[in-house]
């Protein structure tokens, strides 16, 4: 009999999200909102967490769930290098082009005049075309800055009407990686948001979104009003789901975990959904299982090596990006044990004043590197890299 498939899923959206339900009724409240009562969804919703917790896959799930009940589903995953109004725009058309309801004239051309208008206003900074083309010769031209916030309105509001037209839901906007996107861009985002949820019977659309944890920061510092958006930190997984993470998709597969194998992966793992799934997978290829078969410790232990090699990559890539002042940080924090680190003791073991590490501190957050935990105190985001620093990294 040929070997089955490896059913774990390292660095893809898993076959079984495990352990996400509250997040999950999150925005399904927010979906419902939009589809029942034909209005908007709320102020943006929006999920952080360090690499690798399951952002992707939470709000890919949650896209699957508003498809499902109707709705037109646009997508966008920010990156420094693109501004992302124009994605924004784009990825609205493909969605309302995929779902069939901009097909037919007049609505095909009215649409594309939109979105033309709209792309020009929401271009790049400095590329951006400073007031809406006016359609009266004599109306005012409207402020400047004003432009792209109101041509993003426009271009939500039409886009949700055509979503929702005579019989469907309307439109769900999915934002992953919001951290990456520009403040500028964010402004004009949080601003249309916030006017649009002024008349919220007259729009039927909701935007949730992504990020790592700096996003509510780099939320409220577009807009001040922004930091009324509803935050929700995505966690570690519980011991509980850990263990159903590995068993859920062996199962299916008729194949068996035992409970010594288990406790190895989750001791190691401790929550860490990627981990998770990278050693679940490792521990799987060693094994080869046939139908029936049982995964033990012997092939957790088999599965080390491998999975060891992956993890190494990944920490030299965290390590090859890293500035030399973020490298000394980054060693400091190292040989201060695994343990969340204080700043005093990093700049005392650097042999400098700790406001001197503000710049390379933040950029490592803002890398996902590291992060926060409360009283100045910071951590490495992925298990494993202070033991990778202190031994392994190239010097
Ligand atoms: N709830 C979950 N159940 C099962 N697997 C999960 C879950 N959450 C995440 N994973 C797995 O963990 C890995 C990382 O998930 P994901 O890519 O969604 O994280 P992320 O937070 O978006 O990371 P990044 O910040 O790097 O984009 C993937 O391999 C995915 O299969
Ligand atoms: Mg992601």
């Amino acid at each position: 009999m040929p070997p089955i498939p490896d059913p774990y899923t390292p660095g893809e959206v898993p076959r079984v999200l495990i352990g996400r339900e509250i997040e999950l009724q999150r925005v399904r409240d927010r979906v419902s909102r939009v589809a029942t009562f034909g209005e908007m969804g709320g102020p943006l919703l929006v999920f952080h967490a360090p690499r690798g917790v399951g952002k992707t896959s939470l709000l890919r799930t949650a896209q699957q769930q508003a498809a499902a009940v109707g709705c037109v589903c646009a997508w966008v995953a920010c990156t420094r290098k693109l501004p992302f109004l124009p994605e924004l725009a784009h990825a609205t058309d493909r969605a309302l082009v995929s779902a069939g309801v901009v097909a037919e004239e007049p609505v095909r051309r009215r649409w594309r005049e939109r979105l033309d208008r709209v792309s020009i206003e929401v271009g790049p900074p400095g590329v951006r075309v400073k007031g809406e083309i006016a359609l009266d010769p004599d109306a005012p031209p409207p402020a400047p800055d004003r432009a792209p916030i109101g041509a993003l309105e426009d271009l939500l509001h039409d886009a949700a009407t055509l979503a929702r037209g005579e019989h469907g839901a309307g439109l769900i906007l999915f934002l992953d990686e919001l951290h990456a996107a520009s403040a500028d861009d964010l402004g004009v985002l949080l601003n249309a948001i916030q006017n649009l949820s002024g008349e919220r019977e007259r729009h039927p659309v909701a935007v949730v979104a992504a990020g790592l944890p700096v996003t509510p920061e780099a939320i409220t510092r577009a807009a001040t009003f922004g930091e009324r958006s509803d935050f929700a930190a995505l966690d570690l997984l519980s011991d509980e789901d850990a263990r159903a993470l590995l068993t859920a998709p062996a199962e299916t597969l008729e194949i068996g975990w035992s409970a010594d194998a288990l406790e190895l992966v989750t001791d190691e793992c401790r929550g860490h959904p990627y981990l998770l799934q990278l050693l679940g997978s490792a521990t799987w290829r060693a094994a080869s299982p046939e139908a029936g078969d049982i995964l033990t410790a012997e092939h957790v232990r088999a599965g080390v090596p491998a999975a060891q090699s992956q993890l190494d990559a990944m920490y030299r890539a965290r390590w090859g990006v890293a500035s030399p002042a973020e490298r000394g940080f980054i060693r400091a924090m190292a040989d201060l044990g695994d343990d969340n680190v204080g700043r005093a003791a990093i700049a005392a073991r650097l042999g400098t004043d700790s406001r001197a590490l503000s710049v390379p501190r933040e950029s490592l957050i803002e890398k996902g590197v590291i992060e926060p935990v409360g009283h100045g105190l910071v951590r490495f985001t992925l298990p494993g890299f202070a033991e990778f620093v202190r031994h392994r990294a190239p010097a």
